[in-house]
């Protein structure tokens, strides 16, 4: 088989790659190893920046996410057993989020590729990435049962954090740089309606916890646990007794139970490869960094870099230069570094400490206190929450 770029991976960066690229003309093939029940299925993200809301609307891929999204205007930061609201708009000069899920933009993209083409393989799983420096790089998969070859012009690695074409990029060219935090999420997805309008992220005395939703009828929360955490040790119940714990302000408010059903446990870590392309292998999306999950910037920073890409292969199919693409790696890791700073420190400041440092919990509080009493310490968590320029 022969393409002009070789997509691996059909999470939200391979999906939205292979759209852009067919609406500007230029033939790929994405090959996924999973198969579709499992990948429209994976419970992940749900915050996405006005950013990423407009690049699946000028991708055509928005309809669903117009009708059903959820816009907010803003979050609620609980500390203290208090609560304060952070007003994007009045913050940022209008900037709103929309909750709409990972699982649904997958669900939109895939009915689209496989609507309109281009071709669109699951359970095909790359095996190696050949020649990345040549003109002609090749992807070796299976896909049912046997073995094929993928000849491309350009290679895009969007495969994920255990994915393998980061690996194809030779020692002497790779950085990486890597935290690991001392404690993971214990994510639910539970039948039952918001207890908030906007999302509640809480610095409770026993650790962090995340109050966002999917609907008007199905709430997502998340709650901080130590690593190594088994699901199982958690019934629902010791679940919903440790939310409402730390969520608990002095005014009057109460958090809704409903059915758990769904659970799972995320370890949490900072990942950053450098560069983003070698040769004729480009890497986007979780491939290429992951941050851990405070402030929702995982799928953004995906997508941001698909929409530099599309950009840049645009560029090269309407006047032949590749300018955009040498710049490809340094813009994307400008912007990258930018979300991996934020999250950082977002998690920082809303999880306890295992070791109870009591130094470390101070200023956590005082960080807090500061964006609580100052506009523009508001409008600096504002303005990175919403999504800095494309560039910055
Ligand atoms: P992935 O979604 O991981 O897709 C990679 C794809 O490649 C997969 O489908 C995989 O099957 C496939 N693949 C892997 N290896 C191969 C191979 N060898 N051959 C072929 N295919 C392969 N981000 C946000 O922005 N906002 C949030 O609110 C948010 N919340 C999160 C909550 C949780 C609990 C978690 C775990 C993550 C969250 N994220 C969030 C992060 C976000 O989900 C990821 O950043 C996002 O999925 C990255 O998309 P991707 O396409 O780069 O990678
Ligand atoms: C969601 C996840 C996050 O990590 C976050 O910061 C906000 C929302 C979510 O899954 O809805």
């Amino acid at each position: 088989m022969r393409t002009t770029v070789g997509i691996i991976g059909g999470g939200p960066a391979g999906l939205l790659l292979a759209r852009l690229l067919h609406r500007t003309g230029i033939d790929c093939v994405l090959l996924e190893a999973r198969d579709r029940e499992y990948v429209e299925h994976r419970q992940r993200a749900g915050m996405l920046e006005q950013g990423t809301v407009d690049a699946l609307h000028e991708a055509d891929a928005a309809e669903r996410l117009h009708a059903e999204g959820l816009v907010h205007q803003g979050i609620e930061l609980r500390f203290d057993r208090e609560r304060h609201h952070i007003d994007f708009p009045t913050l940022t000069g209008g900037r709103t989020v929309t909750i709409y899920a990972q699982t649904e933009i997958v669900k939109d993209l895939v009915a689209l590729q496989l609507a309109e083409g281009p071709p669109l393989l699951f359970e095909a799983e790359a095996l190696v990435i050949e020649k990345p420096e040549s003109a002609s790089p090749l992807v070796r998969f299976v896909h049912e049962g046997r073995e094929q070859t993928l000849t491309c012009d350009w290679v895009v690695g969007c495969d994920g954090f255990h994915g393998i074409s980061r690996d194809t990029f030779p020692d002497a060219v790779s950085r990486s740089y890597a935290h690991d935090y001392p404690y993971s999420w214990l994510g639910i997805l539970a039948d039952v309606a918001p207890s908030c309008e906007e999302l509640i992220y809480a610095r409770g005395e026993a650790g962090f916890a995340l109050h966002s939703m999917r609907s008007p009828h199905v709430s997502r929360l998340y709650l901080q646990v130590p690593n190594g955490t088994d699901a199982d040790d958690w019934p629902d119940d010791r679940i919903w007794d440790e939310l409402a714990a730390r969520f608990a302000i002095d005014a009057d408010w109460t958090l809704r139970r409903g059915p758990i059903t769904a659970k799972s446990v995320t370890p949490m870590r900072s990942y950053v490869h450098e560069p983003m392309r070698h040769g004729r292998l480009l890497l986007a999306g979780d491939a290429a960094h992951i941050v851990p999950p405070t402030g929702a910037k995982g799928l953004n920073l995906a997508v941001s870099d698909v929409r530099v890409l599309g950009r840049a292969f645009a560029a090269l199919h309407r006047t032949g230069s590749e300018e955009l693409l040498d710049a490809y790696s340094q813009m994307c890791l400008a912007r990258v570094w930018q979300a991996t700073r934020f999250s950082y420190d977002m998690t920082k400041m809303l999880h306890a400490q295992p070791d109870g440092d009591a130094f470390e919990s101070r200023l956590q509080l005082a960080r807090l206190r500061r964006i609580a009493a100052s506009r523009h310490a508001a409008a600096e968590l504002a303005a990175n929450y919403t999504g800095l320029p494309l560039m910055p």
